[in-house]
């Protein structure tokens, strides 16, 4: 059949965004690793015990060695396992803050067995050669999509895959409170786990390419300044870059488990919604003092570009408040 001329319009949507066309793109940044990881036949992989199951998970079936690296207080590595010709190290530029120290010390130690894990830093460009995940829907609203810059040439087309049953969160958010459409969400993420490695749906890709990536990443920018401002004084976490990049959020470190708990339950009662990464690490006996530490008493300060400085000043007011209070 050819292409169609007329008849009724699609969602309407700007195009020519896309910050990274290079990019393959799949259904999920684990879906991207795994294809990344098959392709390139490694025997061994060096992940960081400070990451999300999810990683390990997709390379079920694998004939894969999986071993675990602890982090430093900097988020850097504790130490620099040597990597035989068939290994790899994936790190994780931890909260959009690690560009630095992946151009500095880790792309010219490892080179192309480096294998970065943007999931959390859309806006830290991929370096030259070396492979590089993105999972842009922590970032800007789709339901789904993973990219992979600087993949082997060798890699296989994946099938095909439809999101438009799961834009009933997103389109939901639109029309009523999150609380409402929050099981849809879940079973979005509990769908794509299930989905193996597939293309990335065309209307997820078409989304992707309409959005306005300079004022996200200014937006983010200004507000991660604004809660430095505000929260840097009272925060344990110090492993700041010089430049100010447009993060995935906030990083606030507390002293403890009780302290952290009760500043969430806190923000949670003013509908101030802050994640956990990631829960799976606290119950796991493997998991080193620092990592346990970051899963038990860090709280990522949502900072995204949907909101402005006001919103901003009321999370850090709100923090400061249960922060003073005995
Ligand atoms: C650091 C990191 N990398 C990768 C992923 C997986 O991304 P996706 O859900 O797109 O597969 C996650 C979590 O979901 C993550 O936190």
């Amino acid at each position: 059949m050819p292409e169609a001329i007329g008849g009724y319009f699609e969602l309407e949507l700007r195009s020519g965004q896309h910050p990274y066309p290079q990019a393959v793109a799949f259904n999920s940044a684990r879906a991207a690793f795994r294809a990344l990881v098959q392709a390139r036949g490694l025997r061994r992989i060096y992940l960081p015990h400070y990451i999300c199951a999810v990683l390990e998970h997709a390379l079920q079936g694998l004939d894969i060695d999986v071993r675990r690296y602890a982090l430093d207080a900097e988020l850097g590595l504790a130490g620099l396992p040597d990597l035989a010709g068939d290994e790899g190290l994936l790190y994780v530029d931890y909260f959009g803050l690690k560009a630095d120290y992946i151009r500095q010390v880790l792309a010219p130690h490892y080179g192309t067995q480096l294998i970065i894990d943007n999931s959390q830093a859309l806006f830290s460009q991929p370096l030259p050669g070396i492979a590089t995940l993105y999972s842009p829907r922590k970032f800007v609203g789709v339901a789904d999509g993973g990219w992979l810059v600087n993949g082997p040439a060798t890699l296989p087309a994946p099938p095909e895959s439809a999101s438009r049953e799961r834009f009933a969160a997103l389109l939901g958010r639109l029309e009523q409170a999150p609380e409402k459409h929050y099981g849809d969400y879940q079973e979005n993420e509990a769908a794509l786990a299930a989905q193996g490695v597939l293309a990335m749906s065309a209307s997820t890709a078409r989304v992707l390419d309409s959005i306005d990536y300079a004022n996200v990443a200014d937006r983010r920018r200004r507000n991660l300044m604004l809660l430095r401002e505000r929260l840097d004084g009272r925060n344990r976490f110090t492993a700041w870059p010089a430049d100010v990049p447009a993060a995935l959020c906030y990083p606030l470190l507390l002293d403890s488990p009780a302290q952290a708990t009760r500043l969430r339950q806190h923000l949670l009662q003013q509908a101030i919604f802050v994640p956990c990464y990631w829960r799976e690490l606290i119950d796991n006996p493997t998991t080193p003092a620092l990592e346990r530490h970051l899963a038990e008493c860090l709280l990522p300060l949502p900072m995204d570009q949907r909101y402005g400085d006001a919103d901003m000043h009321r999370l850090a007011d709100a923090v400061i408040l249960n922060m003073r209070t005995p």
